[in-house]
């Protein structure tokens, strides 16, 4: 490694330890070494941006292209909201006149891995691109804009980007936070990278063709935040929930309106709230890890079974029964979750949780990643959460034990509810 000299003002070389301000290096003399510190500010914008695709919004467009060069854009898509929105889309970047390289990418979770990264990264580099004017767009659900988002991250060593979510877990949590990534060797997320879009535009319009199972699983990253610190939130989940299931957040009627727009906005703002002051995860205690630390191995477990929120969901169903038995829930607040989580047609239970082995081997997993505690989120009350470092398997198996009858209870619930619909012709 060489260092120039003028990079190496900060030296007293004599000191046992000549330590400098951030920014500069400090040089120890006595073990003959030099330690780099630097910072460096980050910055990234989430915008409202419904009807992004008028021809009139220039969102998309900025920055332009140098003067007398046309704009240029490398658009990855994913494949589903190519067939229902792609003729929209080209004919907003054919009215302004861009060179644009679309690459259409067929996105699920099975195919959230580094070979699906490499195409992408293959397609950008026969495309061209200047780093200062074209950033890379990103138009998709979590799992294209987390590939899109670590391809960005590694080529060039860092390329901006611009993230258009279009599926709900999009629009409140993978499209706002600094995590990219992929699954790996059957790990969740195993390969990743911290790296923000520049600009996330927020498109509700999009959510209009996302089925209705979909809605459902993006409402559980929005229960996790109402759970863990918007007792506001919850409620409006609990009154209005299967009104947004079924209006799929595209305001049909007055009230409707209103509450897609406050629910999302809440979301994100508790999200970005708790992301904020800890965005590289310095702080391994992070609320919003709630419902995250049974779930990556129960989901790929189950892949492609479960969805990734109904898998959070399930992981919330048994850490709410494992708050109960603690005390720090009630029986009332309980019961209230549960049934919230079955208005928003969300699994409280999957046969998975019946091998004790895959539950301990989770915790394990996840204490792993937690630098070697549980750092449990677990609620208490609504609205609020608190850490525990000392959950047993003993314990851990009763509560499941315990949501298991629960869960039965629920369903025979459900399904009594469903007869008297249809005895009274209401099905
Ligand atoms: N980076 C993060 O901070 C973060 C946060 C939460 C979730 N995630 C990741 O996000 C992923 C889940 O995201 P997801 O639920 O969006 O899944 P997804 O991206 O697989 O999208 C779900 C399905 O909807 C289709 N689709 C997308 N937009 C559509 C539209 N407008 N109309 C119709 N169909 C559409 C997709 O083709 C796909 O089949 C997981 O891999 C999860 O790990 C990441
Ligand atoms: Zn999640």
């Amino acid at each position: 490694m060489s260092v120039s000299s003028s990079e190496l003002v900060g030296l007293t070389g004599d000191s046992a330890q000549a330590l400098s301000g951030p920014g500069l290096y400090a040089y120890s003399e006595r073990i003959d070494s030099w330690t780099v510190r630097a910072t460096k500010p980050v910055s990234y914008e989430v915008r409202v941006a419904d009807g992004l695709f008028d021809l009139t919004r220039t969102d998309l467009l900025e920055p332009a292209g140098a003067p007398g060069q046309r704009t240029r854009r490398f658009v990855v898509l994913d494949a589903n909201v190519d067939l229902l929105h792609g003729s929209r889309i080209r004919a907003y970047f054919d009215y302004h006149d861009v060179e644009y390289h679309l690459c259409v990418v067929p996105a699920n979770e099975t195919v959230k891995d580094f070979d699906t990264t490499a195409r992408v990264v293959r397609e950008l580099d026969a495309f061209g691109i200047d780093r200062r004017r074209e950033p890379v767009i990103v138009i998709g659900g979590g799992v294209l804009m987390d590939i899109v988002g670590l391809a960005s991250s590694l080529y060039r060593r860092g390329t901006p980007f611009i993230r258009v979510p279009t599926t709900l877990i999009g629009l409140v949590d993978a499209g706002v936070g600094a995590k990219t990534g992929v699954n790996f060797n059957g790990h969740k997320n195993r390969l990743g990278t911290y790296f923000p879009a520049d600009l996330t535009l927020l498109d509700r319009s999009f959510l209009s063709t996302i089925d209705r199972r979909h809605i459902g699983n993006g409402l559980a990253e929005i229960l996790k935040i109402a759970l863990i610190k918007d007792v506001r939130l919850f409620r409006l989940l609990e009154e209005h929930g299967p009104l947004l299931l079924d209006e799929k957040f595209q305001g049909e009627c007055e009230q409707g309106e209103d509450v897609a727009r406050e629910v999302v906005r809440r979301a994100i703002h508790g999200m970005l709230e708790e992301l904020q002051p800890n965005l590289w995860e310095t702080t391994l205690e992070r609320c919003v890890d709630y419902g995250h630390t049974f779930s990556p191995t129960v989901e790929m477990r189950a892949l492609p079974e479960l969805l990734h929120g109904e898998a959070v969901c399930i992981d919330m169903a048994l850490t709410t029964v494992i708050a109960h038995r603690r005390g720090l829930v009630d029986t009332v607040d309980r019961d209230r979750v549960l049934a919230v989580m079955r208005s928003l047609e969300l699994p409280v239970w999957d046969e998975l949780l019946n091998q004790p082995e895959l539950l301990t081997a989770a915790l394990l997993d996840t204490v792993r990643h937690r630098d070697g505690l549980q750092r449990l989120p677990l609620p208490h009350g609504i609205g609020e959460a608190v850490f525990v470092n000392d959950l047993t398997e003993r314990e851990l198996l009763d509560a499941v034990a315990e949501l298991g009858d629960l869960a039965q209870g629920l369903a025979q619930g459900l399904a009594q509810d469903l007869a008297q619909d249809r005895e009274g012709g209401r099905v």
